[in-house]
């Protein structure tokens, strides 16, 4: 597979003067004569109708801009969806838009690289909607025939990689205004400086771009770098918060995830048998969930952690290339991604043989009234953080009852003690929409010290685990590492536990396996 146009057949053969940047075409030659480009870009059947129609989304995503709009007057907004990534020589990555470009466009899978979504400032209450500003979508539009991107450029053009949309199948669906990609420059340059117009881009999404809006301003004279990095930070960070509480298009994208999700855990628990006759079982769990979440979504969400055994006492432990033994535990963590890129993030730990172990079942317990802990404070007025707080509290408990904790519980839950943390070192929760770790960058007041509102979807995922070589805890824990963790929606007067449908306890769990496995 080639992903980079070939050189043409006739020109000179690589040579020691060749560049090596260029030798990544060296496999074959393209012909180049007029007799093969006119015969390439004839003879083909009109194009048929696609029936391209206006997403489900785009009112959503209409009404995320209009939001938006109205924090930046003046400002041109700047929200690449970012470009294709290099794998290897001329091999890309699976492209996948920047979660904001997703969001503002309500565009989701593969699409559209190199498209940048930027939001016009115009007179107030003259742009979309009322707003301040007219939304235009920059984008590489499907190549007519007669050229030669269509059958020579490996990247974009139609032979190699699909046909792409045209401006106006872009525009009906995401009812933005849909213009090439070729007239972002001036369109970012325009009035920018001394006409009063201020760039504000979104940050980490896309280098091109980002070196694209450095030289315009520096030919605007607006050279001052702190300023202007103060100011894509304050776009960055508003796009990031405008996804703290979601719309009723989004509650529904993630619960379509969590169930696709949950259907991915039962395939697990159906071909654990094979696991376990599997010199590395844990692959054959990874990929029965990839498996399932490139076939019913779009992707995994993040790496899937399919841990068995005290490998489960690695938190981000993602190699799976470990047998999977009756009589432990294998720690799950997984995540769909569904095609409008919202992704769940479930951690269940199952028992290898369908019957939790005496020890294992008390850990687990442990772990499970933590997680009930921070149910009950998942309402509108509680403090994000409350929620670890009050999973702390039960955990400290319980290693003080188990005399694992070196000093009482009162000590350790205070600032200056902490040492129950050593057996769950990372947070109880994390935002969840679009990235798996979602609005990440919102400001602390908005998100750890933030208030909990309606809308809100986070994770509730408490665990121990226990080393297997920590000599400080009884033999019979080493080893041992559980996780619970389900995602939540808060509601008007408590939460909803999405991942509900994928039993929790213990005794559940037993039940829901044996069914399963029929
Ligand atoms: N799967 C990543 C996390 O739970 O945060
Ligand atoms: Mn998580
Ligand atoms: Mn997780």
């Amino acid at each position: 597979m080639s992903t980079e146009q070939v050189p043409a057949e006739g020109a000179s053969h690589p040579t020691a003067e060749q560049a090596i940047t260029d030798r990544v075409n060296n496999r074959s030659e393209r012909p180049s004569s007029d007799a093969f480009k006119a015969f390439m870009t004839s003879g083909w059947a009109p194009r048929p109708d696609l029936g391209v129609a206006p997403l489900a989304v785009a009112p959503y995503s209409a009404a995320r801009r209009r939001a938006l709009s109205g924090s930046f007057p003046g400002a041109r907004l700047v929200v690449p969806a970012g470009g294709l990534k290099v794998r290897s020589n001329d091999c890309d990555y699976r492209f996948r838009p920047h979660s904001a470009f997703a969001h503002l466009t309500g565009l989701g899978t593969d699409r559209e690289p190199d498209a940048v979504l930027v939001l016009h400032p115009v007179a107030a209450g003259t742009g979309d909607d009322g707003g301040d500003h007219h939304a235009v979508l920059y984008v590489r539009p499907l190549a007519s025939r007669d050229t030669e991107e269509f059958y020579a450029d490996a990247r974009y053009g139609e032979f190699w990689v699909g046909a792409r949309p045209t401006l106006d199948d872009v525009s009906v669906e995401t009812g933005v205004e849909a213009r090439h990609v070729d007239e972002l420059r001036d369109a970012l340059a325009k009035d920018v400086g001394e006409g009063g117009v201020s760039l504000l881009l979104v940050e980490g999404a896309d280098e091109d771009i980002a070196a694209l809006v450095d030289a315009i301003r520096a030919e605007a004279g607006l050279s001052d770098a702190a300023q202007t990095a103060t100011s894509d930070d304050a776009l960055t960070e508003a796009v990031s918060e405008l996804r703290l509480v979601k719309d009723a298009h989004e509650i529904e994208q993630m619960q379509l995830a969590v169930d696709t999700t949950i259907a991915g855990f039962a395939e697990i628990v159906r071909n654990l048998r094979r696991a376990s006759g599997h010199r590395r079982g844990e692959r054959v769990i990874e990929t029965t969930f990839d498996a399932h979440a490139r076939l019913e979504g779009n992707a995994v969400g993040y790496e899937t952690i399919a841990a068995a055994g005290a490998h489960a006492t690695t938190l981000h432990y993602t190699t799976n290339d470990g047998a999977v033994r009756q009589g432990e535990l294998v720690l799950v963590d997984a995540g769909v991604e569904v095609d409008s890129l919202y992704t769940a993030d479930v951690t269940r730990t199952l028992p290898v043989d369908g019957e939790f172990g005496e020890v294992q079942r008390r850990v687990y317990q442990a772990v499970l009234d933590a997680a009930d802990a921070a149910f009950a404070v998942a309402r509108p007025g509680s403090r994000f953080r409350d929620l670890h707080a009050a999973a702390m509290e039960v955990l400290a408990a319980r290693l003080e009852e188990w005399g694992m904790l070196p000093v009482p519980a009162a000590e350790s839950l205070s600032p200056e003690g902490q040492q129950h943390r050593r057996w769950m070192v990372h947070g109880t929760s994390h935002h969840l929409g679009m990235d798996v770790h979602d609005c990440a960058q919102a400001r602390r007041e908005m998100y750890m010290d933030g208030v909990l509102e309606p809308g809100m979807v986070f994770t509730i995922e408490p665990g121990l685990y226990f080393k297997a070589d920590d000599t400080t805890v009884p033999e019979e824990y080493r080893g041992i590492g559980v996780r619970i963790e389900d995602d939540v929606l808060v509601t008007e007067d408590g939460n909803v536990n999405l991942s509900a449908a994928l039993p929790r306890t213990p005794d559940g769990l037993e039940e829901w396996m044996r069914s399963v496995r029929g």
